[in-house]
């Protein structure tokens, strides 16, 4: 194989033919024009005002308190390097293939390919997560809003209903009465018990979520025009409800709560990063109309910067009411808006969020659902997927079969799995595209003969402030909490967590702990996975250690040491050894430094994502790479070209 034509590119000049070839083209003619700077903005409030703000924010405020702002604050200015990067190149090369196009002018084919691949996992598997949220939120509301209760088999998927049910099962043969269980279990059962079944096929599905995916894929398909309408109405229905929640909440903030502010430090903080990140994502997806706008080069730079900039403006708001109202430490629930409200007796406003959450939700699904269709569009353009996904629709001037293959793909799943913790793996591989993006800045820098577009992103030399950057974050790391870099470096024996503990022990003795827990709280059913996890992570560590030892846990399996602690560390090595050569390269190549500061800070926020989310992400680029040697590569254009 000749390895270099792995990473030929793709000229900004053959991109702009292509475009002009598609035009005339009668299969694949051109998109429709009907975007400006409002409605861009407005898909960007659309795409990142969502499940993050609704729900994984209530653990992120437990662990951080109200010092999460911070890790709002932070990310916003991480997204907002990464979107200087985004704007210069969807100026420079105005085509939907987003961050796919922008790699393929950059690094090369290969590259391109793979975050081509890692976009599914922003797009197609961010949108599973969010339909299956959307799913339990619109349930709620037509129980609690209009008291139409649903059947459990038909808002519930698979896995859930069997695992619940067997759990129910073992629970009342341990002597337990059904009505006593964890409400969670007995939805389970009843979903497991009352399903239609064909032999022993129970037929447990979230409907709600397939007919949510079913109408966003109808709109997307219909056309940009009634999607940008669309879009448009939900956005100013979510902005309301918001500004109403900030506006009601305000009164009931107690400033007492906002003592202390920074309850478990800078690590606390961090615990977060997931989490904010996740309600951030969705800004670059706007890059995806550039074809669909009246004038991307100026618009898309534009729209992006003002849907970071309200959303921030927002989320530190929201979360400093959020944790005002409440004490932090009340946080950790998986809808901590409606929480509060409901908390302070304020039961007509947690109504009114959970009308919001299910308008937010469905507009994420929305520009996600619009997003993926038009980089599959481009990779087909250019010969990596089967010419059909870049068929245009001849009336709805849209990408059709795309459109319809994204709906299967995200509906499917979303009927039958309970995906709802693969947020982490949609962080993980957006933030690998925006890394690569910055890189890509970097990489045209200094090569005079790229065609430019008409935004640039402010040049300032990071020769001058990478070296500084560098010797502050160690000054800082060794003065601040010293001991804890330390026992980093040294890589001293730690406490293992409760999640990681529970997964290493026998499942008997789990059920010991459950039993002894059970019973030393005083609780009047026997508690369930979930909530034993839950009970341990609430503990704080000196009681954690005296639980564990009270339970005559080994002490070999409390604490983690060697190479099994080591292992958790490799993701920040890794940050750690390429913003080491980075600074260097600033220094010798004169790097320009919001880019920069953008890879960085990504690449930070990726190391923060943990092994196991590494792994799963290193194991989906591994099938990438397979599809794209055993298809791709054969088919690429640029086949035809180089011949
Ligand atoms: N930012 C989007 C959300 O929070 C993905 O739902």
């Amino acid at each position: 194989m000749n390895y270099k034509s792995l990473f030929r590119k793709k000229s900004i000049h053959d991109i702009h033919q292509q475009l002009k070839d598609q035009e005339n083209s009668d299969l694949h003619g051109s998109l429709g024009k009907h975007l400006g700077v409002k409605d861009l903005a407005a898909f960007g409030i659309a795409a990142i005002i969502g499940a993050g703000i609704f729900s994984t924010i209530g653990k992120a405020s437990f662990d951080g308190g109200p010092a999460v702002i911070f890790l709002f604050l932070f990310t916003a200015i991480a997204c907002g390097f990464a979107a200087f990067a985004y704007a210069e190149f969807a100026s420079m090369v105005p085509v939907s293939g987003s961050a796919y196009t922008y790699s393929y002018v950059a690094f090369g084919e290969i590259i391109a390919w793979i975050i081509g691949w890692s976009l599914i996992m922003e797009y197609a598997i961010g949108n599973i997560t969010v339909a299956i949220s959307w799913s339990d939120y619109f349930t709620g509301l037509l129980e609690h809003g209009l008291h139409l209760n649903l059947p459990q088999w038909i808002q519930m998927d698979y896995f859930t209903a069997y695992n619940g049910y067997n759990e129910a099962l073992n629970l009342v043969e341990g002597g337990k009465v059904l009505t006593q269980l964890d409400a969670n279990i007995q939805a389970a059962h009843s979903a497991w018990t009352t399903a239609p079944t064909i032999g022993s096929f129970h037929f447990v599905a979230d409907l709600p979520a397939l007919f949510i995916i079913i109408l966003i894929t109808a709109l997307v398909y219909k056309g940009m025009k009634e999607s940008r309408n669309a879009s448009n109405v939900m956005v100013v229905v979510k902005l309301a409800i918001i500004l109403l929640v900030i506006a009601v909440g305000v009164f009931y903030v107690d400033t007492d709560n906002w003592n202390p502010f920074a309850p478990n430090g800078v690590e606390g903080i961090l615990k977060g990063v997931s989490a904010v990140f996740f309600a951030y994502i969705g800004f670059d997806a706007i890059s995806t109309t550039a074809e669909e706008c009246k004038d991307p080069q100026r618009d898309l730079p534009r729209g992006m910067m003002w849907a970071i900039i309200i959303c921030t403006i927002l989320y530190v708001i929201i979360a400093l009411v959020l944790t005002g109202m409440v004490h932090y430490s009340e946080l950790n629930v998986g809808d901590p808006l409606a929480y509060v409200f409901e908390k302070l007796d304020l039961r007509w406003m947690s109504g009114i969020i959970a009308v919001s959450a299910v308008v937010a939700m469905a507009s994420v699904l929305l520009v996600f659902q619009m997003g993926q269709p038009r980089i599959w569009m481009s990779m087909s353009r250019d010969g990596l997927l089967p010419k059909r996904f870049s068929k245009i629709h001849p009336k709805f001037k849209t990408p059709s079969f795309s459109t319809i293959v994204v709906g299967f793909v995200v509906a499917v799943p979303s009927l039958f799995l309970n995906l709802t913790m693969v947020t982490d793996l949609c962080s993980i591989g957006t933030l690998f595209a925006f890394v690569v993006v910055c890189g890509g800045v970097l990489i045209l820098q200094n090569k005079p003969d790229i065609p430019r577009g008409k935004f640039k992103t402010p040049y300032i030399n990071g020769k001058y402030v990478m070296p500084v950057l560098l010797a502050v974050a160690i000054v800082l790391s060794f003065t601040l909490n010293k001991q804890a870099t330390v026992n980093f470096l040294t890589n001293e024996r730690q406490l293992v967590a409760a999640t990681e503990l529970l997964t290493s022990l026998p499942n008997s003795k789990v059920k010991e702990l459950k039993s002894a827990v059970s019973a030393s709280d005083s609780a009047n059913f026997m508690l369930a996975d979930g909530d034993l996890e839950s009970y341990l992570m609430d503990l704080d560590e000196k009681q954690y250690v005296q639980t564990l030892k009270e339970l005559k846990v080994n002490e070999e399996v409390m604490y983690e040491s060697g190479f099994n602690l080591f292992k958790h560390k490799i993701p920040f090595y890794i940050f750690a050894i390429i913003a080491l050569l980075l600074t260097y390269y600033s220094v010798t190549h004169n790097l320009s430094l919001i880019p920069m500061l953008g890879l960085i800070s990504c690449l930070y926020m990726m190391s923060e994502l943990g092994l196991s989310n590494w792994i799963g992400f290193g194991v989906w680029l591994l099938v990438g790479l397979v599809i794209y040697l055993a298809y791709s590569r054969k088919n690429s254009r640029l086949n035809i070209k180089n011949n």
